[in-house]
């Protein structure tokens, strides 16, 4: 059937700029890391990005390794691009990324100038696109100087296939020698997507969080509800195999019990609030201005629906503020 978005999707969802630039973007972003490639139902995958479109999420976050099979992330939104999206192409905003093993060999990871500019190719082919919205570094190159991926996402604006450039995985001093090389070449630098959770707040206590809005730059939170740990879900325990993220990994350093304690002092509050525990967890990160966007990744129209009512109770007292501090020390 022929797609037509919903008249009402503006309606929703607030809209965040990140600093003074000209980016914006809705305070919910969707991601396509896990379970949107090949192995996918397609009719699923095209509901879910669809329905979040009708809802107010402009904004699909991408990288030339979702999948899980390395790239078929990207085909699927391709797909959906070519059949439902293009009309609408103004409006979004797609983001895709190159650092992390994509292809064989020594060019299909990190941070060199051929790597950025072969696979940010790579990816707007398979994703039907003439131009990204933002392509990010997805993590800094240990071993060469970062100039040499400053330089890449700079030549890539410059050449029309991206319109910002992000970076991400980035800390806080990575981050100020990015921003100095893109200032140095007024590249249009805008974000820094990073891993930020209720329980993982390190964005905000290395200072990163800060220095990006002292910059004027934005700070996207991926990860937000920790893979579903923010939830009801294991408020009854942490199953051994549980899908951890690398960056989540030391909240079970003494087990999971403490963390399951923890989300059951957390949903309490949340109940008091008339939110669920994830919705309270979305609110939680974009208390700061310098959080543009958080980037939830789902493959269930119903959780959708229930993390973007999230955007319906952004405030919080200073008593709630207190008692959530006390429990996430
Ligand atoms: N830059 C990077 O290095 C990096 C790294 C990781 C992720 N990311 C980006 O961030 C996006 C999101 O990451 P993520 O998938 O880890 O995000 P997440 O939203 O923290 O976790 C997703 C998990 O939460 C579950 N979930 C979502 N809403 C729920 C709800 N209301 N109740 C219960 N469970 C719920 C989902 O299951 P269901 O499918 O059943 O809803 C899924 O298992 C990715 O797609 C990617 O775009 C970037």
């Amino acid at each position: 059937m022929t797609y037509s978005a919903a008249g009402t999707r503006y309606d929703q969802l607030p809209i965040r700029r990140v600093g003074k630039t000209g980016l914006q973007l809705p305070v919910i972003s969707l991601g396509l890391w896990r379970h949107f490639g090949d192995e996918a139902p397609f009719a699923r995958s095209r509901e879910v990005v669809l329905d979040a479109f009708d809802h107010g999420v402009f904004s699909f976050d991408l990288a030339n390794n979702y999948g899980p099979s390395k790239g078929s992330a990207e085909r699927t939104f391709g797909q959906i691009m070519r059949r439902d999206l293009n009309p609408y192409r103004d409006e979004l905003v797609i983001t895709t990324k190159a650092g992390y093993p994509a292809w064989p060999g020594p060019y299909g990871a990190f941070g060199s100038r051929k790597t950025l500019i072969s696979s940010l190719d790579r990816s707007l082919k398979q994703m039907h696109l003439d131009y990204v919205d933002i392509f990010y570094s997805h993590r800094p190159d240990p071993n060469i100087d970062l100039q040499e991926t400053a330089q890449a996402l700079d030549q890539l604006v410059r050449q029309g296939k991206a319109l910002y450039v992000g970076i991400s995985n980035y800390d806080r001093d990575q981050t100020a020698t990015m921003i100095q090389y893109f200032n140095d070449m007024h590249t249009p630098f805008t974000v820094n997507q990073y891993s930020y959770n209720m329980l993982n707040q390190q964005a905000q206590t290395t200072g990163l969080l800060d220095y990006l809005g002292q910059h004027g730059a934005g700070l996207v939170a991926y990860g937000p509800l920790a893979e579903g740990l923010l939830s009801q879900r294991y408020l009854d325990g942490i199953p051994d195999d549980f899908p951890i993220h690398r960056t989540n990994k030391y909240l079970f350093e003494q087990g999971t019990q403490p963390v399951v304690a923890q989300l059951n002092a957390l949903n309490d509050i949340a109940q008091q609030r008339g939110q669920t525990l994830a919705q309270m967890a979305l609110a939680w990160l974009l208390r700061s201005q310098t959080v543009t966007s958080v980037i939830i990744g789902t493959t269930s129209i119903d959780h959708l629906h229930a993390n973007l009512d999230a955007a319906k109770q952004l405030d919080f007292s200073a008593d709630e503020v207190a008692a959530i501090t006390a429990i996430l020390k």
